[in-house]
């Protein structure tokens, strides 16, 4: 048995997307810069896709910039809003994913801002108080809190951070690609000024994702070169990407209830027979909380053994794929940086397990029993 148990790392291409995507692999060629019926037919097909993201997420189109990932959308909102907008001091966590935290680290040993980290509780929420007292403090700077967290799973309040954001002129990007395609985002309510996404993650094509950038808060392009994205990301499109993102996300939203109740009972199904079977495990973060944690992300906590830094290695003989920390860097040896700010201690073994709807609980199953015979410690 082969079971794939990382899709916060990605997610299998939808076979819906791929159709829709085919036509223009084979025949729909033309580059959308042309003026010509090829190109034409080409550019009409990207603006209707960066429509359908802005229907979905409550936005207007030029809102919406098309992107390689979630990388280069977090590099591009980061550095452009801090040039943009002259800023000095930027508010962040230990835990956002190293497409925000190298970035901002380059940032500040180039002297170009201070960074202040907001308190989290033990179990890896932001303090509010605290990250009230830091806008207090720096008006009008840059804060970076990623959405849900793609290790542990935590779920930020977004709402209330983008609220009190504003009301500090504070300029506040989401690292929302964990949520997006998961969630829905209502970007008329929410008064976020930059988020990211990328499509892979809710089974759409690799290599393509997006920024919001909402409107009143229009930051510089981040790659100079043609027209494209209305010059703000120069370079011709990732046509068939663009369009795999749009259909993804169309999907996504259609069967949104339905996956998440079913992604949900899978997770409870794992923590229960976790705890069934595997004595003195623990869940890192808030992972095992529903109403705070991401449907899709389990982050297990296993007592300490010999055999610790070799499960993940265990689990895949076994034909098991999970991850040991952040998407892009599952397989690298080096500890994960969100459970070495969390639990600087703890010499416990850690999975990530996380799910989709192409699942199915007899996997859930045989990745419990597999984990329990290696611990062989049944209560
Ligand atoms: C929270 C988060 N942000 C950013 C990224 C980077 O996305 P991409 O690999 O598409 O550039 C990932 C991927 O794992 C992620 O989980």
């Amino acid at each position: 048995m082969r079971v794939y148990l990382d899709n916060a790392a990605t997610t299998p291409l939808d076979p819906e997307v791929f159709e829709t995507i085919k036509p223009f692999m084979l025949e729909d060629f033309g580059n959308p810069s042309s003026t010509h019926a090829h190109g034409r037919k080409v550019r009409a097909a990207i603006e209707s896709a960066r429509k359908k993201v802005a229907e979905l997420l409550n936005c207007t189109p030029g809102e919406i910039i098309f992107t390689s990932g979630g990388t280069e959308a977090d590099n591009a909102i980061i550095r452009c809003a801090l040039a943009t907008y002259d800023i000095r001091h930027i508010i962040s966590s230990p835990i956002e994913h190293h497409a925000v935290t190298h970035t901002i680290e380059h940032l500040v040993d180039d002297g170009k801002a201070q960074l202040h980290h907001v308190n989290l509780d033990e179990k890896g929420h932001v303090d509010l108080d605290h990250l009230g007292e830091l806008l207090t403090k720096y008006p009008g700077a840059l804060v970076s809190l990623m959405h849900a967290n793609n290790e542990i799973g935590n779920l930020l309040d977004i709402k209330a951070v983008s609220d009190l954001c504003a009301e500090h002129s504070a300029f506040f990007h989401s690292d929302t690609v964990q949520t997006v395609g998961h969630y829905r985002h209502d970007l008329k309510e929410l008064q976020v000024c930059g988020m990211t996404a990328a499509a892979h993650k809710f089974h759409g094509p690799k290599g393509v994702g997006f920024m919001y950038i909402r409107k009143d808060r229009k930051i510089h392009s981040f790659i100079h070169g043609g027209a494209q994205e209305r010059s703000m990301r120069g370079g011709t499109e990732n046509v068939y990407g663009i369009i795999g993102l749009a259909k993804a996300l169309e999907i996504a939203y259609r069967d949104m209830d339905e996956h998440k109740k079913y992604i949900q009972g899978l997770k409870d199904r794992m923590i229960e027979l976790l705890r069934e079977q595997i004595a003195g495990v623990q869940f890192n973060g808030d992972s095992a909380n529903p109403e705070r944690s991401l449907y899709t992300v389990l982050n297990v906590s296993l007592p300490e053994s010999d055999e610790g830094d070799m499960l993940l290695f265990n689990l895949d003989l076994q034909g098991i794929s999970a991850s040991g920390g952040s998407a892009c860097s599952s397989g690298a040896t080096t500890g994960s940086h969100v459970l070495g700010a969390l639990y600087p201690q703890s010499k416990r073994g850690a999975v990530r397990f996380s799910f989709s709807k192409y699942n199915k609980p007899e996997e859930i199953d045989y990745a419990v029993s597999k984990l329990a015979e290696m611990y062989k410690v049944t209560a």
